[in-house]
């Protein structure tokens, strides 16, 4: 790294949010419930299709790099009746939605949602498919684990109409396998891919992560080239997130052998270079994805959208949230579930028709103006701010101070102003959350060091 990269290591370290939603769930609190749960479902007009996400927080072994709401549950009964919360969950929000509603996105995530018996995953599909309009084209998905992906579930994920599977590898090297606890062969991510391509699932994600502790830059590089070379559809590519206040798992891992900042930026590079070099083309902040994948298209669209779950080709106004740490964004605002699954099914058993709902936000109109450039410019690197006033019927000069604020940014490259549009340069794009966080109105240095490093 050149002195001129650290300085600007210098002036845009620190921690940000991911910008996955604009409020961020550091703004959620229990001033909102399952009451404002209810009235913003009961109110989506009913032409309008919706998103599914199903949260399943069991693994059946944790990683220790992990950040997600995730344990292991050795019992398949109790997982069976989580399943059956699930249906549950479905059914208390059709009542207030209406049946037969179109989904155009369908995703199980978690943790590792195949988990469930096969036979439960099965009937809470079939309940979606009975009780919900699911669209010729939707978008089904589901996160696999490579080691532990049980032998009969690449053929029923075809079977209940699965069209996608996003899988972990992180890194291919034994030592930083042995460093996070998640020892996973080449042979078993090989085999796990082409298990679910020979059954049918063809569009296949591979998730990446680098500032991992002990791995070096060319060690990045050489998993990026590996896994090239199964040619999946897109890849995932995230920095690590060390954040051991909210998961104390991650002070297992040898934390003295964490990357500093400057190779974290030098691994991140290696791996840029060597997908594009494989014919990827970037998305946002920390994709990459064949140029015949819908991801792709939407990209060169505009229509890329980004949600809870990271960046999707979904367009569809409300994406609902079921299972144990769940996040809803509605139009009226986020809510999230009970994080732990006791907590969870404690609030399901309330009553027979009680939300599990135990936080969230509700949206001002300044809310949903700033999200809407967040959104662009973490999926689009860039924004016409005269459109986007245009559209939400305000002065042009309103976002006068937020561009005064770019100025650094435009002074150190990451950032062109032309009159009111931005455009952020293939050198920001790195730094596409330091122009995000320009237009964020709760952020404050103090909520920042609750959020994961930023670069
Ligand atoms: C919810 S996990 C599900 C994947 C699946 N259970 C597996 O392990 O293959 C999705 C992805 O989140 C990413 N992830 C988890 N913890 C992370 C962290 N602390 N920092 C960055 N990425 C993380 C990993 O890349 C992981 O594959
Ligand atoms: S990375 Fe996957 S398997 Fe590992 S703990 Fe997280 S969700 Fe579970």
């Amino acid at each position: 790294m050149n002195a001129a990269d650290s300085s600007l290591l210098s002036r845009y370290g620190g921690n940000l949010p991911r910008y996955t939603s604009y409020p961020t769930a550091a703004q959620f609190s229990d001033a909102v419930g399952p009451d404002d749960s209810r009235a913003w479902l009961s109110s989506l007009p009913a032409d309008q299709p919706v998103s599914l996400y199903l949260h399943v927080p069991f693994c059946d072994t944790l990683c220790r790099f992990c950040g997600c709401n995730t344990a292991v549950l050795r019992n398949a009964d109790a997982r069976a009746a989580y399943a059956a919360l699930l249906h549950e969950e479905l059914r208390r929000i059709i009542t207030l939605i209406g049946p037969g509603r179109r989904v155009t996105h369908l995703q199980w995530g978690g943790g590792t949602p195949t988990t469930l018996p096969a036979s439960a995953m099965r009937r809470v599909m079939q309940a979606i498919r009975r009780d919900f309009d699911i669209a010729p084209d939707a978008e089904i998905s589901i996160e696999v684990d490579p080691r532990h992906l049980p032998p009969d579930y690449p053929a029923l994920l075809h079977e209940l109409g699965f069209n996608r599977a996003s899988m972990g590898v992180q890194d291919l090297d034994a030592d930083v396998q042995d460093a996070c606890g998640r020892i996973q062969s080449w042979e078993q991510t090989s085999d796990c891919l082409t298990a679910l391509r020979d059954a049918g699932v063809n569009s296949i994600n591979i998730d990446l992560i680098y500032g991992l502790p002990r791995q070096d830059t060319a060690g990045v590089a050489r998993t990026a080239r590996a896994v090239a070379s199964l040619h999946p559809d897109r890849l995932a590519v995230f920095g690590y997130a060390h954040v051991p206040w909210k998961q104390k798992r991650q002070n297992l891992m040898p934390v003295g052998d964490l990357p500093g900042p400057q190779t974290r930026i030098a691994q991140r590079a290696a791996i840029d270079a060597t997908l594009r070099n494989e014919g990827f083309l970037p998305v946002g902040l920390d994709h990459y994805v064949s140029p015949h994948d819908s991801m792709a298209r939407a990209m060169a669209s505009g229509t890329l959208h980004r949600n809870f779950q990271g960046y999707t080709t979904d367009t569809a106004p409300a994406l609902i949230g079921v299972g144990a740490s769940a996040i809803s964004s509605l139009p009226g605002g986020m809510t999230q579930n009970a994080v732990s699954s006791a907590a969870y099914a404690r609030l399901m058993g309330n009553s027979p028709d009680s939300l599990p709902v135990v936080r969230g936000v509700k949206l001002d109109a300044d809310d949903h103006v700033r999200a809407a450039i967040i959104e662009q410019v973490m999926c689009d690197l860039r924004v016409d701010l005269a459109e986007v006033c245009a559209q939400y019927h305000l002065p042009t000069s309103h976002f006068v101070p937020e561009l005064a604020h770019l100025a650094p940014m435009v002074a150190d490259g990451l950032v062109r102003i032309t009159g009111r549009q931005i455009q952020v340069t293939e050198k920001g794009r790195q730094f596409v959350r330091h122009v995000a966080a320009a237009f964020d109105r709760y952020l404050t240095a103090d909520s920042a060091t609750r959020h994961a490093s930023a670069l």
